[in-house]
């Protein structure tokens, strides 16, 4: 009771204006504050702080305890998740307000990973802000090379540059400038680390690579998002170097905690503690626990295993209470950056909730987002966009009126209900009819509709044929390994072709699928991902030409699995691909991806030239200028990302046939010309050498330039 009474006067004394984690300013005062609270806590009360329980309001793993409400009130939990709006987080932080001995408040975290309830790419953490939640698990900065693998459309895919670009682009929209804001959320970098890499692209499975890999390309867009000031991480479910990486001193100790400096909190994935005894690392849940701690895990999602076994690991002397109260400072440092000493229930505000869910502002915001990610991968005789000769449209297809799946996985509290279909959308049009059929399941083998969807076609002036995955297809545990078109959806498009009418594909898919023929019957393409709540609005701007599209592919698409891993920074091999008999190539296939890493179409057309450097000669410490003109040569107003890649011809270890350095999305009106340019400095073409410095070589260089990763034009230079 007394200490009750010292705790409630020193919270009332705590509140304090901070920044986001990584600045210093604030922290002197918060970490006397977190000391002030420590030094009430019993060993059980901090082990309480290393436990992160889901509600039952949400479920995204197996559940084993219903008690949380009971732990709540007893301390025994730091953090929960899957519970999310303002009244629900209210109620439970209530419990740990009034009803726990320290009043020590929680901290609410969810899958805000495409956005809370307007699914999109962005704007996420306001609404979930909104709805009580303080933290998100994302982003996802995992690259993959895999398309096999389910979970490539939650990350940004194969590039190390370009993934750390939008790695940290995302924890600075999730944090803003101030964790004090309470419009702005904890992020969480995960899952830390190579979870990507998993072999054969089945998820959950083993990863072995060499350090050097590692480094270079797994590990760069978690540093990207530590400097960017990143909360949190979340450890991985893979193992690596035979440990799982939930016990890695390696990766959290020596690298994060200690290389890189983190100083906010790791969280386990979902019973990774648990899961070391199936992965033969831990003998039982307790040996799971001692190894998580001491390699540094702060805090056990799920688990349970910290809450069961931590207090005898002390006795015991398996683990030191020092490292138990590292974790919770950690933790309690961050409840104090987002203000919830000084308002536990700033976040849970059913008012702003109201005003911001679903906001018009947002909705626009989802709609632009969802065009802009939409890659344009074939346009024969310009049959996009729709002329003025399109008064009938046929849509067609298992995804032309879908409000589910185009809202795809981690969808968080999306509502299907305010998802706008592609055929809601162009109904809404005015220049055209469209009449609809479904023709065929996404999968299965009954054709049985086929005959409809065919006589609609034939009254039509322009058949858009919208087929692809189920949303369930793609996201965690959702592997393929024939990653075509499923069921009786090609077969569909066979059919309509019969009848020489233009086609245009809408693609709706979690990851890169192997659609050669497809993207042979078809007339064009448009890849459009799971576009999100305002994703019908967005693919009909593009279908109608009210947006020019400019997305870039950020992973490649194989021609088939076999070519998987395909990716455009490979390496060279010593017998590069040739014409003759003993080079590194397959015969069976071509060896070229369908469609490479940057590719993307627009209306209009570009041409490069003029490339030049501001010297042939690049000194350490020095920059050379690459410049180059662009000309929208076509008929429309477009945006075009002009994309820059090296080659270091030599190094101290292979570099690969090509590295993205850098890119500039340009607007031209057509007609009209620019001159791009970017700078290198000597420092942009480090590298990891064998003995793992980190450091350019001198040598010769080549730069290219380009709308994709292909079609480039190059020049020479030499660093010295
Ligand atoms: C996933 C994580 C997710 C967590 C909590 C796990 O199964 O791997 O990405 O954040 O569940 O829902």
């Amino acid at each position: 009771m007394r200490n009750t009474f010292i705790l409630i006067v020193l919270l009332s004394m705590f509140y304090v204006s901070c920044k986001s984690p990584g600045s210093t300013s604030g922290d002197a005062n918060i970490d006397r504050r977190v000391d002030s609270v420590m030094a009430l806590m019993s060993l059980d009360d901090k082990i309480g702080q290393l436990n992160l329980l889901t509600s039952d309001w949400d479920v995204t793993g197996p559940t084993f305890r219903k008690d949380y409400e009971d732990l709540i009130r007893q301390g025994k939990i730091g953090a929960i998740f899957n519970a999310h709006t303002a009244a629900y987080t209210r109620k439970l932080q209530k419990m740990a307000m009034e009803e726990s001995k320290l009043k020590i408040p929680l901290l609410f975290g969810y899958d805000v990973i495409h956005g809370y309830k307007t699914i999109f790419p962005g704007i996420a953490a306001i609404e979930a802000a909104a709805s009580g939640l303080h933290w998100t698990f994302a982003p996802m900065v995992d690259i993959a090379r895999d398309p096999r693998w389910g979970r490539v459309m939650e990350g940004s895919g194969e590039d190390a540059y370009l993934g750390s670009l939008i790695g940290a682009a995302r924890v600075r929209g999730f944090q803003g400038k101030d964790l004090t804001d309470p419009l702005t959320i904890l992020a969480c970098a995960k899952h830390y680390a190579a979870y990507g890499a998993a072999q054969a692209g089945r998820d959950y499975h083993t990863v072995d690579m060499s350090e050097l890999v590692l480094r270079e390309v797994y590990l760069p867009p978690f540093k990207a998002a530590l400097d960017a000031g990143v909360a949190t991480y979340m450890t991985s479910f893979n193992e690596l170097f035979g440990i799982p990486a939930s016990a890695s001193q390696f990766l959290l100790r020596d690298v994060l905690k200690k290389e890189w400096n983190f100083s906010g909190f790791v969280v386990t994935d979902y019973t990774s503690i648990n899961e070391m005894v199936e992965h033969g690392y831990a003998v039982d849940h307790k040996h799971g626990a001692e190894l998580a701690l001491n390699a540094g895990v702060d805090m056990d999602m799920q688990g349970t295993a910290y809450l069961r076994f931590l207090k005898e690991l002390v006795d015991e002397k398996k683990v030191t209470v020092a490292q138990i109260d590292d974790a919770v400072r950690r933790i309690l440092k961050l409840k104090f950056q987002l203000g919830l000493f000084d308002d536990p229930y700033r976040y849970s505000d059913e008012e702003r909730e109201k005003q911001l869910i679903y906001a018009p502002e947002h909705l626009d915001a989802a709609r632009d987002i969802a065009r802009k990610s939409f890659v344009l991968l074939k346009n024969n005789n310009q049959t996009l966009p729709f002329g003025a000769n399109v008064k009938n449209v046929a849509l067609i297809g298992p995804l032309g009126d879908t409000q589910h799946h185009i809202l795809g996985t981690w969808r968080a509290a999306g509502d299907n209900a305010k998802a706008v279909s592609l055929l809601m959308a162009l109904q809404q049009e005015p220049g055209f009819k469209v009449v609809f059929e479904k023709g065929c399941d996404i999968e299965g083998t009954d054709k049985s509709g086929f005959a409809k969807a065919i006589a609609a076609a034939r009254a039509a002036d322009i058949i858009v044929l919208a087929i692809g995955e189920t949303a369930e297809m793609s996201g965690e545990a959702a592997c393929r390994t024939n990653i075509s078109i499923p069921g009786v959806q090609s077969e569909l498009l066979a059919e309509l072709k019969k009848l020489g009418k233009p086609i245009v594909l809408v693609l709706m898919n979690g990851r890169p699928i192997t659609i050669e023929k497809e993207v042979d019957m078809a007339d064009a393409v448009l890849e459009t991902w799971f576009a999100g709540t305002q994703a019908g609005y967005a693919i009909a701007d593009v279908l109608t030409g009210r947006y020019n599209p400019s997305g870039k592919l950020p992973i490649t698409f194989p021609r088939n699995v076999g070519q998987i891993p395909i990716f455009y920074n490979m390496k060279n091999t010593g017998r590069p691909i040739s014409e003759s008999k003993y080079t590194s190539k397959y015969l069976d296939v071509s060896n070229t991806p369908l469609f490479p890493f940057g590719f993307g179409l627009s209306y209009t057309t570009f041409a490069y030239s003029n490339l030049a450097l501001s010297d042939s000669l690049l000194h350490s410490n020095d920059s050379i200028v690459v410049s180059v003109k662009l000309a929208n040569t076509g008929n429309f107003d477009g945006e075009e990302v002009v994309q820059l890649y090296v080659r270091d011809l030599v190094g101290n270890v292979t570099r690969p046939v090509k590295e993205l350095k850098g890119y500039k999305k340009v607007f031209l009106k057509k007609g009209e010309e620019q001159t791009i340019s970017f700078t290198i400095k000597a420092s942009d073409l480090a590298f990891y050498h064998s003995d793992l410095t980190f450091k350019p070589e001198n040598g010769d260089f080549m730069v290219f330039v380009g709308g994709n990763s292909v079609d480039v034009i190059n020049a020479s230079f030499k660093l010295q």
